[in-house]
């Protein structure tokens, strides 16, 4: 598939482009600078070992050519970025990975009344908004050397386009996509995040991610 990653020049983007690009799906790393966007398609070819189909570019182009679109944007810039794009996004699918969390003290507290994703299909009205990928740990995870069995809730109304994510997260070598329910249960897989963080500062244990056995 043609994905872009919309901010894809960040944590969660540098995993999913590479893992996606060695399975063969074309991708699309989205930035509010060519240059840079340009700069970190360069840098995730190179590790996956070049000759793969990443190209970087600006989020607009990057929306316009795909087929889905990854929001890997901090919550707080994503939905305005949405806006910006929400005419060409309208008519695809728009995964939401977004996790509105903040710090009190060396605690991290969910920090909002409704799910990101809820605010996204709002802002998206004519995209098909699906949530997911919020419990995967990025810099384990845009580590290709390292091995992992991690579950990915996933949220949404579309019951097709929510089996269409799941595969795709499926493809990739160590992660199982679990149906989680409708797009109003997002706030309760996004709140996962700031529990998970919270055990690894607490216990000092390595980044984690989810398995439900
Ligand atoms: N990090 C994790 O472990 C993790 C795990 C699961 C889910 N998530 C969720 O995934 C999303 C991305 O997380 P991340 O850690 O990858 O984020 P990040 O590395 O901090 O940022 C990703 C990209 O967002 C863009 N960005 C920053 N400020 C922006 C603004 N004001 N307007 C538009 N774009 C802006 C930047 O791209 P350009 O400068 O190139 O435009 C940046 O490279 C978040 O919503 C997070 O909650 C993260």
């Amino acid at each position: 598939m043609r994905i872009a990653l919309l901010g894809g020049t960040g944590n969660l983007g540098k995993g999913l482009a590479m893992r996606f690009a060695l399975l063969g799906h074309e991708i699309l790393i989205g930035s509010r600078r060519e240059e840079k966007a340009n700069s970190k398609a360069d840098e995730y070819r190179r590790e996956v070992g070049g000759g793969l189909n990443i190209k970087g570019m600006v989020n607009e182009d990057a929306a316009k050519n795909c087929e889905i679109a990854f929001l890997t944007i901090p919550w707080e810039h994503a939905i305005e970025t949405a806006r910006m794009l929400r005419h060409v996004l309208s008519g695809k699918i728009v995964v939401s990975p977004l996790v509105p969390m903040k710090r009190s003290g060396d605690i991290f507290v969910y920090a909002s009344n409704t799910s990101a994703a809820e605010m996204v299909a709002s802002t998206l009205q004519e995209s098909v908004v699906i949530s997911a990928l919020h419990t995967i740990p990025a810099t384990r995870f845009a580590n290709l050397r390292e091995r992992f069995d991690w579950d990915v809730p996933v949220c949404g109304d579309d019951e097709e386009a929510k089996k269409l994510v799941m595969n795709l997260i499926s493809q990739i070598d160590g992660l199982r996509a679990l149906d989680a329910g409708p797009l109003s249960n997002s706030r309760l897989v996004e709140s996962i995040t700031p529990l998970i963080l919270n055990l690894v500062h607490k216990n000092r244990i390595p980044e984690a991610g989810v398995k439900f056995l």
